[in-house]
């Protein structure tokens, strides 16, 4: 996004962020997921402009990000799982869903008029010097164009619409690289919305077992699980062994020889943290090849696999019309 103005983090661009964002811009800025578009959460023109920005449909709410975990109670009513939950994984990869607190300032344009609100504590530090220099609620969508890969490096921040974008805050890649994992504590039995960077067993270890959503893409309880939420132009074929002609290759762990002129190994060494680290990075690169088909080779269900494998499974389930 050549328009918008690029700065590597500093003391002196996290102000002038932070001083941006208090006069209703929208800041990019990297996370330890994936890079964030932010905007003052209480401000209802600002937020309205980042659904502007990313064409995002105005039913898909936004996660509220904060820099310290006393500003928790003033946007959502805290529960023990849900302290237990922040005191271990925050600042952290997780979202926890929680109810509304009673006077929060939280832009309804951003909860999309629920009575929950999601928040997170980011594990990075230029986004916590952000926030707390900022000293109040951030919402902030992943930087890119709503049905997207999302953004890992600041040259990857890709929008529609990014007229009220002041600045992007550069901090190189992103150390997870796959979005946060979004665990709902609204009702009794806690639900995960969106595997991440922390896993459910992870979660289970601590508030005892929980459900995973089971909505389909007709009826999302969390948009990330529209079907084809994570789209590259080309197909994606899924647990390939090899690469069929015309088509690139995305591999992971040890590989014999592959076909393609457009190969790119997750983690030759079968690293999971690494393979996410890179997967939408290496997508994209792929992507931009001339290929028509991006064959994956099968990653290991377990840990971070799975929220991999969950990504993989949306940009595989992505139909690319013609002219797309
Ligand atoms: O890692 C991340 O979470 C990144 C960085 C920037 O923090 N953000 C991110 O935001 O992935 P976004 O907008 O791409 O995904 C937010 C997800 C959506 O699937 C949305 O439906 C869900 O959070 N969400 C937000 N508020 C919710 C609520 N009240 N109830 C259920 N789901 C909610
Ligand atoms: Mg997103």
């Amino acid at each position: 996004m050549s328009e918008v103005p690029v700065f590597q983090v500093s003391a002196a661009s996290i102000r002038k962020a932070s001083r941006d964002l208090a006069s209703g811009q929208l800041v990019v800025f990297p996370t330890e997921t994936v890079y964030g578009l932010g905007a003052d959460a209480t401000n209802e023109s600002a937020v309205q402009s980042i659904f502007d920005a990313k064409g995002r449909p105005s039913v898909n709410p936004l996660i509220c990000h904060i820099g310290d975990i006393e500003q928790l109670p003033l946007i959502a009513q805290v529960s023990d799982k849900a302290l237990s939950l922040a005191r271990l994984f925050w600042p952290g990869p997780l979202t926890l869903v929680l109810k509304q607190a009673e006077d929060c300032r939280v832009s309804r344009i951003a909860t999309a008029a629920l009575p929950t609100i999601a928040v997170r504590i980011p594990g990075h530090n230029a986004a916590l010097e952000l926030l707390r220099t900022f000293g109040g609620p951030v919402v902030a969508p992943s930087a890119n164009t709503s049905g997207k890969i999302s953004p890992t490096q600041a040259d990857h921040v890709h929008l529609i619409n990014p007229e009220n974008v002041s600045m992007i805050l550069d901090d190189g890649p992103c150390a997870i690289g796959l979005e946060s994992t979004i665990v709902s504590l609204v009702e009794d039995k806690p639900i995960l919305l969106r595997t991440g960077g922390v896993t459910k067993e992870e979660l289970e270890e601590v508030i005892g077992s929980i459900q995973v959503d089971t909505a389909t893409s007709a009826t999302p309880s969390a948009p990330g699980q529209l079907e084809s939420h994570y789209a590259p132009r080309a197909t994606v074929r899924l647990n390939a062994k090899g690469a069929d002609d015309g088509e690139a290759f995305l591999g992971f762990g040890p590989l014999g020889n592959i076909r393609s002129a457009h190969s790119l190994n997750l983690s030759p060494k079968g690293d999971l943290a690494e393979a996410a680290t890179n997967l939408y990075a290496y997508l994209r690169a792929l992507d931009e090849t001339d290929c028509s088909t991006i064959a994956v080779a099968p990653i290991p269900n377990r840990g971070v696999g799975n929220a991999i494998n969950d990504r993989l499974r949306r940009a595989s389930a992505h139909r690319p019309t013609k002219g797309s």
